[in-house]
This record gives structure tokens, sequence and C-alpha cells, in this order.
């Protein structure tokens, strides 16, 4: 006990006053991979099982850290790096299925908003995705870093390949042509992934602004698996190179 608030203390202490500090989350190992070796000076620092890169990109300070699959983990990692490395803006980078049926592998979308597509209180006449305590399904996306993620994704990929729009978040990997749709039909969700909404609740929580980056890996239906195996590293550096483009105009 005495152990875990030293520690706790430490981590505090250690990271004062870092005004303006981005905090930049990926899910897989794939998603930051690209981003680490950019860190200058880099510190890495433990918080129970999660790590944390510090240091500058492109003269900006950040903490990047990879939150694991899921979100639980996304909203672990999000607030440890709010509370404990005093992060003010965040940006998730990584991958997901497409949900809107025009979108195609390679695509980006940037988040207007999140949505958890797996909660469920419509027994309680709330609307799917809405949760107790909540006016609204949506966790919103902050208007500035959105048009920051969208100028980036337009200069990396070009603008037909660029879009903005809902994200659905769930804990679960969606590989099922029906079930895409009724995510699609249900929330007009683009695209599907695992943590953007878990992230989005808790910065919400802490007043904190976010975005959500997602190149689209798969197409969340039968095909899924075959198609995210093999663009899963390019796409995971597609998002990636957009956050480091970000980073350039922020
Ligand atoms: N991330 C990438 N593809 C996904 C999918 N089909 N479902 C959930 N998360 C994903």
């Amino acid at each position: 006990m005495f152990k875990k608030s030293v520690v706790t203390m430490l981590t505090l202490c250690a990271f004062p006053s870092l005004a303006s500090t981005i905090g930049i989350v990926g899910a897989m190992d794939v998603e930051v991979e690209a981003l680490l070796p950019k860190i200058e000076n880099q510190q890495v620092t433990k918080v129970g099982s999660h790590t944390f890169y510090t240091g500058t990109i492109e003269g900006k300070e950040v903490v990047v850290t990879q939150s694991g699959v899921g979100k639980v983990n996304a909203a672990v990692a999000t607030t440890l790096l709010i509370q404990s490395f005093g992060v003010d803006q965040l940006i998730f980078t990584g991958i997901a299925g497409a949900s809107e049926p025009k979108l195609e592998p390679l695509d980006v979308v940037v988040s207007t908003s999140l949505v958890q597509h797996d909660v469920d209180l419509t027994m309680f006449g709330k609307p799917k995705g809405e949760l107790s305590g909540y006016e609204d399904r949506h966790f919103y996306a902050d208007k500035n870093l959105q048009k920051y993620a969208f100028d980036a994704s337009v200069a990396v990929l070009g603008k037909e390949r660029v879009y903005q729009g809902i994200i659905a978040s769930g804990d679960q990997f969606i590989a099922n042509k029906e079930i895409v749709t009724g995510i699609y039909k249900e929330f007009n969700a683009m695209a599907v992934e695992m943590e953007g909404a878990a992230l989005g609740q808790v910065a919400d929580a802490f007043h904190v602004p976010y975005v959500v980056i997602r190149t689209i890996s798969d197409k969340a239906d039968g095909s899924a698996e075959m198609v995210y195996s093999e663009l899963k590293k390019a796409t995971a550096d597609n998002s990636a190179n957009i956050t480091l483009n970000m980073l350039k105009r922020m």
C-alpha cells in the first residue's frame, strides 16, 4: 500500500507542470511503433502494466503509449495520461474496420464523434449506445484537433481518401456483414474499432480535447481477417504518419 502511493507520488512529481503536452495513444504495437523512434529525449516510464514514452516530436511535448486492445485498456491509458502525465490534448492513432460501405482499405476516418456500439440500456428507455447519466450517446471530438487531423490526412493521402464522421467502438472485432450493417444503420458510423469511445468518455470527464484518426484496414464483414492481416502494418503506419504530420501543424 505504502509502496504504491510512493510510486504514484513519484510519478506525479516527475511531471509536475507539463503545460501543453499531447498524449498519443495506439492500441497495438503496430499502431505506435512508427512513432516511438521519432521521440527526441525519450524517457520511458512504467505505471502498472502500461508504458509511457515521453519526449518531443516536431518540437512538441508528447507522451506516447500503447494502451492495449479494448475499451478498458484505453480508459486506463487515457486516465493515466491525463492524471499522471498532465496531457492536455489527446490523439488516438490506429486502424479500423469500415462500416460505411463506400469506405475501402487505406481510406482514413477522422472522428467527429465516438459512440459505444456495445452499450445497451434500451431496457430502461435509453437509445442504443447511451449510458445512464448521459443525455447523448456521442462523445464529441474537438473541432480544432479535427481540423489539424483532416488537413494532415489530406496532405498524406490526398482528399479523395479522407472522411470525417462517427466512429463506433466496442469490445468486439467485427467480421460479420450483418453485424457491421447493423452498426452502420443504428449509429451511422463510418468505422468500427475497439478503443476510441473509451478514450472519448474519459477525456470528456476531464475536459481534455481529443480526436481519433483511423485508417481502414478491413471491411468488417466476412472478408475482414485476411485483408486485415495483410494491411495491418501499412494502415497503422498510415495513421502514425498522419499523426506526425499533424504534430508539425499544431
Ligand atoms: N480494428 C480493425 N479492424 C477492426 C474490426 N473489423 N473490428 C473492430 N476493430 C477493428
